[in-house]
């Protein structure tokens, strides 16, 4: 399938200087995530009040738990796709991209994209509610319940539950690097979670000619500057060969002007 990009865009990827990528669900979804909306969405068949809130983990830790073990299970059977491969070639390209993601399946780090901001956490880690100690997969099951292996305290998914605050850190650098975008894409997200869903338009605020990738429209697309419908894993490759050729010619243009 080829993409179409107006010579807005164009332009724009041969002056720009800071590129900046914002992820939901979607951009994992051809490496066989589920997402959480739509048709297939996680929360067509379960009510997120029962699974991910600290009420529901209190009131049966073994049901959150063996629930997380399962997304855990398959994340980890599963590899980064075409999309997040072409947003760490676009890195290369622009001299650095961060990645601001709402996906707790930690593919942009695997994919090797080396700045990744994680807004809800990542599955890959635990904590102890008693303790504070990390833990990666060091947890003791007792009759199903999750345990800390220093102090036998309950331990939880490091992920944000509905009712919780962001990171601090991921959240601060968030809004900077949204706040000093030239072009931010905003990727594979329905944009109804907030404070997250706020970012694209607080870059476009900012000055970010802002771009949206997914098959469907979602609120934000009437704000988007260009709105490029597809998978993220056709467009994003699509968009970084367009990239690799404009600024190739930009620095071969600068070449002739200064032999
Ligand atoms: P959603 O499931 O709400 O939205 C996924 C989006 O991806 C939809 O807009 C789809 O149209 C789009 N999509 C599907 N396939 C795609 C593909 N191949 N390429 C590009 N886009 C595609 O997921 P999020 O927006 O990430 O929060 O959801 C936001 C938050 O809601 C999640 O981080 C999670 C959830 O509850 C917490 O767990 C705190």
């Amino acid at each position: 399938m080829s993409v179409h990009f107006s010579d807005r865009l164009s332009s724009r990827l041969r002056s720009v200087q800071a590129v900046v990528a914002f992820t939901g669900a979607g951009i994992s979804a051809e490496s066989g995530v589920p997402t959480f909306r739509g048709k297939e969405g996680i929360w067509k068949a379960m009510r997120p009040e029962e699974l991910a809130s600290m009420d529901a983990f209190l009131r049966d830790p073994s049901l959150v738990w063996g629930w997380y073990s399962q997304r855990r299970a398959i994340i980890q059977s599963v590899q980064p796709n075409d999309g997040h491969r072409a947003l760490v070639e676009m890195e290369a390209l622009f001299g650095g991209l961060p990645v601001i993601t709402q996906n707790i399946d930690n593919l942009h780090r695997r994919a090797g994209s080396s700045t990744v901001h994680e807004l809800h956490g990542n599955i890959e880690r635990n904590y102890c509610l008693r303790c504070g100690a990390m833990a990666g997969a060091e947890v003791l099951l007792k009759e199903g319940r999750p345990t800390c292996v220093r102090c036998g305290g309950l331990v939880r998914p490091d992920v944000v539950w509905f009712g919780e605050l962001l990171p601090e850190d991921a959240w601060d650098a968030s809004l900077h690097a949204a706040g000093s975008a030239d072009l931010f894409l905003s990727i594979g997200t329905s944009g109804i979670v907030y404070p997250a869903a706020s970012l694209p338009l607080h870059a476009k605020r900012s000055g970010a000619f802002l771009v949206e990738i997914n098959p469907e429209p979602t609120p934000l697309t009437s704000s988007a500057d260009e709105f490029l419908q597809g998978s993220a894993g056709t467009v994003l490759p699509a968009l970084a060969a367009l990239a690799r050729r404009v600024r190739g010619e930009a620095s071969e243009e600068g070449g002739k002007n200064h032999p």
